[in-house]
């Protein structure tokens, strides 16, 4: 049975899934078939990137599902190597003949690579795409609140919403807030913290044995609860159906404030700083 999703409005009006797939090693047939399998259940909120190599993959999955187009959200993301001006507006265009789509709902700026100092810039390029209805929605992913403010002083436009790490072991509680204040979507990359030790905590064990649910699914709905957007990546179609399951049940308060404990100043999966660390 096809699973019901929540869905939620970014600033600019676009509807989307409060749950969406990560596609990050999802590549070519095995790829596509993964992607599309993950439709066929319920999915509709499907994340890629330009460096991930797959946004052909992405766009082969949609073809290859019966969902209509319109009922999709496909995002992808531009490069560092590309932030200035020019670059962005073809890269932009390049990721869409990749994807052999029309349009992507959203399109995000990969990293702000502060050192480069060219984000603005690319902002400037994802906001005239969307004017040209390459793009439904803009947005960035891993922008600190320094980051967002000079795009809002410099453009007048805010993201529609921000993707960045974040799980129990890392919980970004002031950056959330910055967004909440500022009407700034928080989508939440490696939400299960890519299946590491987070899978065996005590804590969210005796959490998801209350409720007769897998770790897993604790912290999807725990995602949900803070207003977030998960994107758990899985190329299994069980893990798939286990990490969508998670709109029938709630968590109480004081298993919300448990789950708050886990988190740690250096609770980030690769110590990818955003101040410090770029990627190209
Ligand atoms: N913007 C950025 O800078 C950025 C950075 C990193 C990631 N992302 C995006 O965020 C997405 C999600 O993050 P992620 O892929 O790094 O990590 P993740 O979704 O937290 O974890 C994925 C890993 O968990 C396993 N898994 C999935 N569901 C499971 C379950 N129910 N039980 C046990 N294991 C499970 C997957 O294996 P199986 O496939 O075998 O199930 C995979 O190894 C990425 O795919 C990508 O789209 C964005």
């Amino acid at each position: 049975m096809n699973q019901v999703i929540s869905e939620i409005r970014l600033n600019d009006g676009l509807t989307l899934p409060t749950l969406g797939l990560g596609t990050y090693k999802l590549n070519g047939n095995e790829g596509a078939n993964a992607i599309k399998q993950a439709i066929d259940i319920g999915y509709r909120l499907i994340d890629t990137a330009y460096n991930y190599e797959n946004e052909g993959t992405v766009g082969e999955a949609v073809r290859r599902s019966s969902v209509p187009r319109e009922e999709l959200r496909i995002t992808s993301k531009l490069p560092g190597r590309y932030q200035t001006y020019d670059k962005a507006i073809v890269t932009i265009q390049e990721s869409l003949y990749r994807a052999n789509l029309d349009y992507y709902d959203l399109y995000l700026i990969h990293w702000p690579n502060p050192k480069q100092d060219l984000y603005v810039e690319a902002w400037q390029a994802l906001i005239d795409a969307k004017k040209q209805g390459l793009i439904r929605s803009i947005g960035v992913c891993n922008f600190l609140p320094e980051h967002l403010e000079r795009l809002q002083k410099e453009t007048g436009v805010l993201p529609s919403l921000n993707q960045i790490e974040l799980h129990p072991f890392f919980n970004q509680e002031e950056q959330r807030q910055w967004h909440e204040k500022h009407n700034v979507k928080t989508e939440s990359w490696s939400p299960i913290a890519r299946a590491n030790e987070l899978l065996e905590n005590e804590v969210l064990q005796q959490i998801a044995d209350q409720h007769g649910k897998s770790i897993s699914q604790v912290i999807l709905r725990w995602h949900i609860q803070l207003g977030a957007i998960p994107i758990p990546k899985s190329a299994s179609p069980e893990r798939q159906l286990e990490n969508i399951s998670i709109f029938d049940f709630t968590l109480n308060e004081e298993e919300m404030e448990r789950i708050a404990t886990l988190t740690r100043p250096d609770g980030r999966l690769k110590n990818q700083d955003p101040a410090f660390y770029e990627e190209f």
